[in-house]
């Protein structure tokens, strides 16, 4: 198969093209640092990058935590990708969503749920994938979410799965063709987003503070709440957080 990867040198972008590309399949790479800009580049270079794909994986992401800059990033970035493969006829979209985000329709959730909106009512063959958190979240919070050695972490209650689990998941719904919604994905354990980084910063030898913060309004109490770790279907990844810590897929 030939296997766009929208986000391709994301977190889970990164594993998605190895993975793909070593059970034999042809992998394109789009994103701002590969030549193609998703949310506003021309669309003919969007139509070069997807000519041929059997299947386009969505991973791409933004920092944004507000609910208006996530949703417009999205929305745009769904939309140019949905009518590109409408034009060049590709069969089936898969896109990477978030367990348990229902009822939490704020800040960058936001705008995960009006892509799956998007999606679902796209016209393009989809599967839409959610996933608990990735181990890798906790030190996607530290760089975004540090004044020097104190790290703000909101009170997030979680099941987290490490990103390559999600990459295996990922391109298997890619392979199997477009299911709408597939089964979601979580870890196998719960933990806490401070618990996580605290263990990461004392696994890598870090002095640092952790503060848990409570954030306020719909996406803090989302957050808080345990919707996150995913219901009694979803499917269980094996990697716990401190096997993953000193795993050679982390290292890699
Ligand atoms: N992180 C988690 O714990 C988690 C859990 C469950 C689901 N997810 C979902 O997984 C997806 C990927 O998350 P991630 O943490 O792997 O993201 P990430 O590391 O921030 O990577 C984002 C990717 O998007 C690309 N990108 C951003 N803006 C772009 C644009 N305008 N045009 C083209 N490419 C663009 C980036 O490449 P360039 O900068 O080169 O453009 C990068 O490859 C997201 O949809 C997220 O909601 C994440």
């Amino acid at each position: 198969m030939r296997i766009a990867v929208c986000g391709g040198t994301g977190v889970v972008g990164r594993h998605v093209v190895r993975v793909a590309a070593a059970r034999g399949h042809e992998v394109a790479v789009l994103s701002r640092a590969e030549g193609v800009d998703l949310a506003r580049g021309p669309e003919d270079a969007v139509d070069a990058a997807l000519a041929g794909a059997d299947a386009v994986v969505d991973v791409l992401s933004t920092s944004t935590l507000s609910a208006k800059g996530a949703v417009a990033f999205f929305t745009a970035t769904t939309r140019r990708l949905l009518a590109a493969e409408q034009r060049v006829g590709v069969p089936h979209h898969v896109t990477l969503s978030i367990v348990g985000i229902d009822g939490i329709d704020a800040s960058y959730y936001a705008g995960k749920l009006a892509q799956e909106r998007l999606v679902a009512a796209g016209g393009v063959p989809h599967s839409i994938v959610r996933a608990a958190q990735f181990h890798e979240f906790a030190g996607q919070i530290v760089a975004r979410a540090s004044l020097g050695p104190v790290t703000l972490a909101p009170r997030t209650l979680t099941r987290p799965v490490a990103a390559a689990e999600v990459a295996d998941h990922l391109v298997a719904v890619a392979e199997g063709g477009p299911v709408g919604r597939a089964p979601d994905l979580v870890g196998p354990a719960d933990d806490t987003l401070a618990a996580m980084i605290r263990r990461l910063s004392a696994h890598e030898g870090t002095r640092r503070r952790v503060l848990e913060v409570r954030l306020p309004g719909r996406y803090g109490a989302g957050l808080a709440s345990g919707a996150l770790r995913g219901g009694p279907d979803a499917v269980r990844g094996r990697l716990s957080f401190d096997d993953w810590l000193g795993s050679t897929v982390r290292a890699g």
